[in-house]
């Protein structure tokens, strides 16, 4: 493979803003020499910009998969940053619970992590209701993991997980209780992998038929758009969630240049959103 020409950077850059909205500049040269110069290979462009055309014309199929696998940045890990888990144990499930009592539906809780990775953030979700619940069994409670790597759902569907992945954030004591050992990996049990579902979203497109959420969690993606599609992506969740419903953001992304339609809150050291009553009733 011939050094990077300008026009190559920007042929790269433009083709992965549009597909996924991921902001790469110049900045990023070895990001497009490191993930992409072998599959630029293997289909036998003789440069960017070829590439970036092949891609766009969707005539390789699996191609632009392979693309969107290589140039997201999947890391995650269970329980990620802690504070989030605590609030909802501590704050948000309480809350759900006494606001469901009294509705026709008082055990329903459907739950979102968009941008989801490999799982470890929907499972961790699962795992916090459960060992807080008493009867989980009895309640309905369904939470959807969504991510644009097609690679990344399919690890999340499986629920199979290696050592080093189960080092990063999962205790013994989760371990014993949530997984089942199979061979030298780790499976989420059946209990927990029955209330998470998984498939491929692109959160640029629209939300039809997604929700309503009683919470969302869109958590160390938002960094990676630009601040508009920040802003579009953070308005569209509301309309996703329930009036009384919460968003949690990655501990590095606000909503404070999102509008009045958020009020921010912090809950166990972790900050969150809820859909502003007062923009509601004057909708
Ligand atoms: C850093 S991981 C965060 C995973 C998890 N939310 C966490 O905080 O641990 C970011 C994820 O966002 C996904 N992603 C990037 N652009 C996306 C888009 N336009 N739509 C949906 N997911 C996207 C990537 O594939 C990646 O798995």
């Amino acid at each position: 493979m011939t050094n990077l020409t300008t026009e190559d950077i920007d042929a790269v850059c433009n083709l992965v803003e549009e597909l996924c909205g991921i902001c790469w500049d110049e900045s990023k040269a070895y990001l497009i020499e490191s993930r992409l110069a072998s599959i630029v290979e293997q289909v036998g462009c003789e440069n960017y910009r070829d590439f970036a055309r092949k891609v766009r014309a969707e005539l390789v199929p699996g191609l632009k998969e392979q693309v969107l696998d290589a140039v997201t940045t999947n890391e995650t890990l269970w329980f990620r940053d802690g504070s989030p888990f605590e609030a909802l144990q501590h704050k948000v499930i309480p809350e759900l619970i006494d606001e469901k009592a009294n509705t026709i539906f008082p055990k329903r809780m459907r739950i979102w992590s968009a941008a989801c990775s490999t799982g470890q953030e929907p499972y961790s979700i699962a795992m916090t209701i459960a060992d807080l619940l008493p009867d989980f069994d009895q309640w309905d409670i369904q939470i959807l993991g969504t991510d644009i790597s097609p690679a990344v759902v399919e690890q999340a569907k499986s629920g199979i997980y290696g050592e080093l992945e189960i080092g990063r954030g999962m205790d013994a004591l989760r371990l014993k209780r949530h997984f089942v050992k199979n061979g030298n990996k780790w499976q989420v049990n059946e209990r927990i992998r029955s209330r998470c579902s998984f498939q491929p979203k692109n959160l640029h497109e629209p939300f039809t038929g997604f929700g309503p959420f009683d919470v969302v969690f869109c958590r160390n993606v938002a960094i990676y758009f630009s601040k508009e599609d920040q802003r579009t992506l953070f308005n569209k969740l509301a309309d996703v969630l329930t009036p009384s419903g919460w968003l949690f953001p990655g501990s590095a992304e606000s909503l404070a240049h999102c509008g009045p339609q958020w009020v921010a809150q912090q809950h166990c050291r972790s900050n969150c959103y809820r859909p502003n009553q007062t923009v509601l009733a004057n909708a």
